[in-house]
C-alpha cells in the first residue's frame, strides 16, 4: 500500500493546490495532506481553519485526509508511516527551494523520497500570497480558490480592515 504526504502551509488553499492532491489521490493508495502548524509566520488562517477549509476541499477525494503538523517534515513523514512526499511544481523559481528542500530531507531521512508533479499550465502562475493580495484589495478570488475559502477569506478581510480602521482613527 502506496501512503504519500503532501505538505504546506496551505493559507489559504488554492486551486493549484487542489490540482496536486486531486492528480496524487489517483496516484498512490492513501494521500495525507500535512499542514503545517508554523509558529514562525504568520498565517491569515489559524491551522485550524486551513485544515477545515481542506477538508471541505476535498470532501468528495476517498482516500485523502488532512493532518496538521509541526516540527520537521521527516519526523510527521515517519508518524504517518509514509516513505513519499509529494510536492508541486509551477515554474523555474520554485525549483532552487524545492531541491534544497529534497535534498536535505533525503540528508536527514535517506529512505523517503520526494516526487513532484509540475501544476497544469492553468494554475502555473497561482499561490495563496497571490490569492491573499488580490483579496485584501477587494478582487475577485472566485477562478483562484474552491468555494469555501471565498467566503472564509471575505470575513477575515473584513475584520482585518475594521481593526486597521481602528488603529488609524
Ligand atoms: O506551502 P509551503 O509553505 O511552500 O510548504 C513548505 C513546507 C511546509 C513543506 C516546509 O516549510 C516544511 O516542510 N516545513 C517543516 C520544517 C522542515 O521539515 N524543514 C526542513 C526541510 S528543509
Amino acid at each position: 500500500m502506496l501512503r504519500a504526504i503532501y505538505p504546506g502551509s496551505f493559507d489559504p488553499v488554492t486551486l493549484g493546490h487542489m490540482d496536486i492532491i486531486r492528480r496524487s489521490s489517483n496516484i498512490v493508495d492513501e494521500l495525507i495532506v500535512g499542514v503545517l502548524n508554523n509558529n514562525a509566520k504568520t498565517p491569515l488562517f489559524s491551522v485550524k481553519e486551513r485544515v477545515r477549509m481542506l477538508k471541505e476541499a476535498t470532501k468528495e477525494l476517498e482516500n485523502v485526509q488532512i493532518i496538521p503538523f509541526e516540527g520537521l517534515l521527516i519526523d510527521f513523514v515517519k508518524k504517518m508511516d509514509a516513505k513519499l512526499v509529494i510536492r508541486g511544481l509551477r515554474a523555474i523559481t520554485d525549483f532552487e527551494y524545492e531541491l534544497q528542500m529534497s535534498q536535505t530531507n533525503h540528508k536527514l531521512a535517506p529512505d523517503i523520497e520526494t516526487m513532484f508533479l509540475t501544476t497544469s499550465l492553468e494554475y502555473s502562475f497561482l499561490s495563496s500570497t497571490t490569492v491573499k493580495e488580490i483579496a485584501t484589495f477587494g478582487g475577485d478570488i472566485s477562478q483562484f480558490v474552491p468555494p469555501v475559502v471565498i467566503e472564509n477569506i471575505k470575513q477575515k478581510m473584513e475584520i482585518k480592515n475594521k481593526k486597521e480602521s481602528i488603529t488609524h482613527e
